[in-house]
């Protein structure tokens, strides 16, 4: 088996763990090249509970793992990210259980990959928790294996097909004055403040507001919501749950169904022009079960504005942080579609994705085993220097500017279209309205999180 190094001397702190290694130095790279004995791959079983440690890796990168989620971390992950995508590209992390892709290539080609799978991730996040507590999670499990992103074909497509629908193009574009309302009413009571904080009181409400019309649901309701749909999305991004985590997690699903379920039976007798009475319309005519009716509406819920909140949190931060970038979008608001695109590449709303190995595989030099999860880091893809020169640059007009920030293949963001409206007008509404608005405090809280990626407030005073 070969790791591929690209071209960098190995660090002398790499301590080899694998038994029997060599190393050959080329002139482009430099390969350590380990037997593939029996020994190289080891299982332990702890408290009863199956854990398969990877000992055929190099264990180099023990300062990335004890770093993981610090503040320091997630205030820049990049850095880490640049390091470890020259150290050791595809790593295997002990804190995540899973295989953290860092180059461009192989996050690309993983998303193209057949063999690996987006289901059974629940699984992966559960699966060291004692049998008894995973048996008391099981509703939590199959809740997510009915989302429409962990679903394989031939289900994916059917899924995909139905809600398809409400996403076409021409009806997002239609949805643009009442998005342009949304924006102007939020900021006109900000204005009055002449502080506010950029994430509970703009981007936020937005998304949600858009994404609850669309489903039918009231928006006064949307701060419920959004306490569920934010448990969800804790779970999921913490990588390895807490066994409280997951519990609080079920409690959330548990209350999120209960209110759905009764707003399906009041859409059976009288449907309404929305998106869940479509929806309640398809499970009638048998192509939707009643769970994946409810794992449909709760991703939408969750996916239609958790990730949203992020780019236009992230990317006005970005802007503030560049001021000679602001600028020139203050004076030419025509740039704002290559302005979004930068800003989703240059802070991405979701960091990681996950993939379950179906079979056995080589990445990168690589091998990755049947059932061992694998995570494509769509941060650190789109801060690779093969792909974007000067990477850490903020260009908005980069071009061109082939971002992964809405994932790749067949399970490409069906919202992205939706996003990219709501970035755009709301980014540049926002630095036209507060030309002078600055960070009023730079010590921000990131939310602690492996792939959902933005500050969980963000003061400003103008
Ligand atoms: C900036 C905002 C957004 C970002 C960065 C984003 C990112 C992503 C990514 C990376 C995926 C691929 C997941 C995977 O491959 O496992 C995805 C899937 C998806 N997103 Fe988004 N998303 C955004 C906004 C939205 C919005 C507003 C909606 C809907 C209202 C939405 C609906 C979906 C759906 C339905 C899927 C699943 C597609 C499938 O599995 O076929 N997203 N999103």
């Amino acid at each position: 088996m070969e790791v591929s190094c690209r071209g960098i001397l190995l660090p002398l702190r790499i301590v080899f763990k694998a038994a029997i290694a060599r190393v050959i130095i080329t002139p482009k790279k430099v390969l350590v090249v380990f037997s593939n004995g029996p020994n190289t791959l080891n299982s332990w079983y702890n408290n009863g509970i199956k854990r398969t440690k990877r000992t055929d890796v190099l264990n180099t990168q023990t300062s990335f793992e004890q770093h993981l989620l610090t503040p320091e971390y997630l205030a820049n992950p990049y850095s880490f990210y640049q390091q470890l995508r020259s150290e050791e590209p595809v790593h295997w992390s002990d804190t995540t259980n899973t295989w953290l892709l860092m180059c461009y290539s192989d996050v690309v080609a993983s998303l193209h990959n057949p063999i690996l799978k987006t289901g059974g991730k629940p699984e992966a996040h559960l699966r060291h928790l004692p049998d008894v507590v995973q048996t008391e999670l099981a509703p939590l499990q199959r809740h997510y294996e009915t989302w429409m992103s962990f679903v394989d074909p031939p289900d994916h497509t059917r899924l995909r097909g139905l809600v398809s629908n409400g996403f076409t193009p021409r009806m997002l574009e239609d949805l643009r004055p009442r998005i342009q309302q949304i924006v102007d009413n939020l900021l006109e009571e900000a204005q009055e403040g002449r502080q506010m904080d950029i994430i509970s009181d703009f981007a936020y409400p937005l998304p949600a507001t858009i994404i609850c019309e669309m489903l039918g649901l009231p928006p006064e309701d949307y701060q419920q919501f959004h306490e569920w749909s934010a448990a969800l999305v804790e779970f999921f991004g913490s990588g390895i749950a807490e066994e409280e985590t997951a519990r609080r997690t079920q409690r959330n699903l548990l209350a999120l169904s209960d209110y759905l379920r009764n707003v399906f039976a009041q859409r059976r007798r009288h449907p309404k022009n929305d998106l869940i009475s479509a929806l309640v319309g398809e499970e009638e005519g048998d192509s939707l079960s009643e769970d994946e009716l409810f794992g449909m509406c709760v991703f939408l819920l969750a996916a239609g504005h958790e990730t949203t909140v992020s780019l236009i949190g992230n990317g006005l931060l970005a802007l503030m942080r560049h001021p000679d970038q602001m600028k020139k979008l203050q004076s030419d608001p025509s740039l704002i579609d290559t302005a979004v695109e930068e800003l989703l590449r240059y802070d991405s709303p979701l960091q990681s994705l996950a993939r379950v190995a179906e079979e056995e595989l080589e990445i990168n030099g690589k091998k990755i085993r049947k059932g061992e999860v694998v995570r494509p880091m769509l941060g650190a893809a789109n801060r690779d220097p093969e792909q974007f020169p000067d990477p850490d640059r903020l260009d908005i007009c980069r071009h061109p500017n082939r971002h992964v920030a809405f994932g790749f293949g067949i399970h490409y963001c069906l919202g992205g279209p939706l996003a990219r409206i709501e970035g755009q007008i709301a980014i540049n509404s926002f630095i036209q309205r507060m030309p002078q608005v600055q960070i009023a405090s730079e010590s921000l809280q990131w939310r602690k999180n492996l792939s959902n990626r933005n500050p969980l407030s963000l003061p400003v005073v103008f």
